[in-house]
């Protein structure tokens, strides 16, 4: 067996996998936000790793396997989030995450500094989620922090840092902090001597297939594990997400609607040019790259929706509603800004609308046009990809938004490609499960682990007349945003 162990930002799910990628058992354990201001999030990294052990724990007492039998674990986390260590490498403050928004000064001040270099360097543009702004901020705000620095690590490196007492980050992480060379995968020097970061607080970087140690007596001790057990260094959710779907060829496109809404292409050319407006990180495939665009409020404006006008139905049954409503929802449209939005327009203030509210509308119209807007808002990121001359026919898609047929109908009509939906799709944790898989020589690349893992559960072709209807309602779609930004701003 492998574990790959997804730490998530609401919550660390751990899952057993066979060497045919059949998962035996999983646990997952939530831990809280803190949001002591509006924008703030922080969480408590020791809430990560005591949260883990539990979950590990319960895992390998529920399905009862013998400890020896799990040969290796892996990783999968939550992107951006900013822990610093001292000397002693005890946590200096709480972690600040990907979602929090405090550090708009700082980004102002990073693409002043550095103009055009900053893209050049790290292939993306200065937004608040990303962690070199957090880092300026604590320097700014907290001095004494950054000066009792000696290593800064992103959320799932820290994990590992306590399981194995090996301190180092991976590509497709470090790809997230804003001060990577994306192309020569090393620190840069230049973005660390313009803002006066030591050098020393960037850990080593090692690839994401990399057994970086096993794990130590003591985690062994406390979670039941066997210490010989096999640590391998892990990816980016969002390129374990990939991993997990088989996206590591070109042409092999992922849109995942969870909380928020990733798309997101394969790449093999690190010199690709976006013009900044989707992100190019390191994938979690040695030497490969993808391109992402995100939409703020995926999944959360369905939830907002649900807790606000149907809080006693269910996902499913709001979902069966939105059927009985026509293409287009009768005329209504929704933007999905609820708290701002990234690609295109990496806007923190934009908020959302419902726009052609009609007498006759009913519930269920506008659930349609929610599971709509959420779709059109990705397809921005679609459109730029193409725009650049990136072909995308096929799309895998995963997460909450893959559970309903209507839901990816739409997408394949939105789209315009093919929609695939996988079988057992297990998202992120199935992808760090894939990288133990391979990194302990079941496979020989993480491509061949994937024919095995993964297989199709059902295609969804797009419909031509519903594709023509939908691109009419997309044009009006894209006018709300110029329309409404003055309120917002
Ligand atoms: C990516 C991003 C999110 C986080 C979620 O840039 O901010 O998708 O990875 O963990």
């Amino acid at each position: 067996y492998v574990i790959g162990i997804d730490l998530g930002t609401s919550s660390v799910k751990v899952l057993l996998v066979n060497q045919q990628g059949a998962v035996k058992h999983s646990v997952s354990k939530d831990y809280p936000l803190l949001q002591q201001q509006p924008g703030y999030s922080e969480q408590d990294p020791e809430e990560w790793v005591q949260k883990t052990i539990q979950a590990l724990k319960q895992l390998i007492t529920e399905a009862q396997v013998p400890s020896d039998s799990i040969k290796g674990i892996s990783f999968s986390g939550q992107m951006h989030g900013l822990i610093l260590l001292d000397d002693h490498q005890q946590v200096i403050r709480n972690a600040i995450l990907w979602n929090d928004t405090r550090t708009t000064p700082q980004c102002k001040k990073i693409d002043q500094q550095l103009g055009g270099k900053l893209l050049e360097i790290t292939k993306n543009p200065a937004l608040e989620g990303f962690t070199l702004p957090k880092i300026l901020w604590v320097k700014e705000h907290e001095p004494e922090h950054l000066r009792r620095t000696s290593v800064f690590l992103l959320p799932k490196d820290y994990l590992r840092y306590r399981m194995t007492g090996e301190l180092n980050m991976e590509y497709s992480d470090a790809a997230g902090t804003l001060m990577l060379d994306i192309v020569n995968k090393s620190w840069s020097t230049d973005i660390l001597r313009t803002f006066d970061i030591p050098a020393h607080i960037c850990p080593p970087l090692v690839e994401t297939e990399n057994c970086v140690g096993t794990l130590s007596p003591e985690f062994a001790r406390v979670t039941g594990l066997n210490p010989a057990t096999k640590v391998f260094a892990g990816g980016a959710d969002n390129a374990c997400g990939a991993i997990g779907a088989g996206i590591l060829s070109e042409g092999k496109a992922l849109c995942s609607i969870g909380t928020s809404g990733v798309f997101l292409s394969y790449e093999d050319n690190k010199h690709r040019n976006f013009g900044g407006k989707v992100h190019l990180f390191n994938h979690g495939q040695k030497d490969s790259y993808y391109t992402m665009g995100v939409t703020l409020a995926a999944g959360y404006s369905l939830s907002w929706f649900k807790e606000t006008f149907a809080e006693h139905e269910s996902f499913s049954s709001l979902l069966e509603e939105a059927a009985l409503s026509p293409i287009g929802a009768n005329g209504l449209i929704f933007t999905p800004y609820l708290v701002g939005e990234r690609t295109p327009y990496a806007d923190a203030k934009i908020r959302g609308t419902f726009t052609g509210i009609d007498g006759s509308h009913k519930r269920h119209d506008f659930v349609r046009a929610v599971i709509e807007g959420i779709v059109f808002s990705i397809n921005e990121s679609v459109e730029i990809f193409r725009n650049y001359g990136k072909t995308i026919d096929t799309v895998i898609s995963i997460g909450g938004g893959a559970k309903s047929d209507l839901w990816l109908q739409i997408q394949a009509d939105i789209f315009n490609t093919k929609v695939i939906k996988l079988q057992n799709e297990q998202g992120p944790g199935m992808g760090a499960a894939m990288i133990a898989a391979t990194g302990l020589g079941w496979f020989p690349s993480l491509k061949e682990c994937a024919e095995t893992f993964i297989s199709i559960a059902k295609t969804y072709e797009p419909n031509p007349e519903h594709v023509s209807r939908y691109k009419a309602f997309y044009q009006v779609y894209k006018d709300v945003y110029p329309q409404t930004v003055a309120i917002n701003h």
